[in-house]
């Protein structure tokens, strides 16, 4: 299978610090592939690097077969890549639907349906767009809260809401910052399924960086291991729970 994703001897440096050293691996639609590694590995970086919002210092960047280093951030969205941040950008005062809805229609203007669709297209669209972000919603226990302003929300459904509205774009890739971080287990429980579903039956793939370890070893396909900026270890849960280098660097014991 073609990779989604070809990342290939990935390299950014800030101003002497290498927060990224010569990392490669590949990355493959239905699949869910997390990104582990202490405080300051570079995790952030990592994505940063693919969705645009820092310069790599060497390496290249292949999305479905095209280059995306040198691409800015909303070209590499358009194509596909989308991502959450690991702090988030709600428009406080409107509700978790339109905050859903603003996301979609993001994608609804650059995927041409406005200028080529004629208008009743465009609101069949729209009307796909809002039964499905109301799905979502409603699978996360935000069905009541799917009104409200966002800022009148606990910290943890605003983080939901912000990532429903990333899931609700079903972009190809997505990239997805501690996105379970501040839940409480069963939605992170939930969160994960969603996620794990997205890529199963959608085939979109995903990228997550998460702290987790529990949930990362049970819900991902593929890990990622970065420390200092290196890739020490990739495979399978298992094959990565074996790993002693692992051990060491990231676990602290062998
Ligand atoms: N824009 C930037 N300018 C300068 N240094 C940066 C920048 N972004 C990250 N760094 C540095 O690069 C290193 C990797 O940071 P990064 O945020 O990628 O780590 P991380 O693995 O995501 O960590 P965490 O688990 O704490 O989120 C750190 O030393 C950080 O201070
Ligand atoms: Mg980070």
């Amino acid at each position: 299978m073609e990779p989604l994703l070809k990342v290939q001897g990935l390299s950014v440096n800030f101003s002497g610090l290498k927060a990224l050293s010569d990392v490669t691996f590949d990355s493959f639609a239905g699949e869910v592939r997390a990104v582990i590694g202490p405080n300051g590995a570079g995790k952030t970086t990592l994505f940063n690097a693919i969705s645009g919002y820092v310069p790599s210092t060497a390496g290249q960047i292949f999305f479905k077969g095209e280059p995306l280093h040198g691409l800015a951030p909303h070209d590499i969205s358009v194509k596909g890549v989308r991502r959450t941040f690991q702090t988030g950008g709600l428009f406080p005062e409107m509700s978790a639907l339109e905050n859903v809805l603003a996301g979609l229609h993001v994608q609804i203007e650059s995927g041409f349906f406005g200028i080529v669709l004629g208008l009743a297209e465009a609101r069949e669209a729209e009307r796909e767009g809002i039964l499905r972000a109301k799905r979502l919603l409603d699978l996360m226990d935000l069905g009541a809260a799917a009104e409200q302003p966002v800022k009148d929300l606990s910290g943890g459904q605003q983080r939901m809401v912000e990532i429903v509205r990333t899931l609700a774009t079903e972009p190809p890739l997505l990239l997805l910052d501690e996105p379970v971080v501040g839940l409480s287990p069963p939605m992170r429980d939930r969160m994960m399924d969603i996620i794990r579903r997205l890529a199963g039956e959608e085939g979109i793939g995903i990228m997550l960086i998460e702290h987790v370890i529990d949930l990362v070893m049970s819900g991902s396909d593929t890990i990622v291991v970065l420390s200092s900026g290196e890739l020490i270890a990739e495979g399978t849960p298992e094959e990565v729970r074996q790993n002693r280098e692992v051990l060491e660097a990231y676990l602290g014991h062998a």
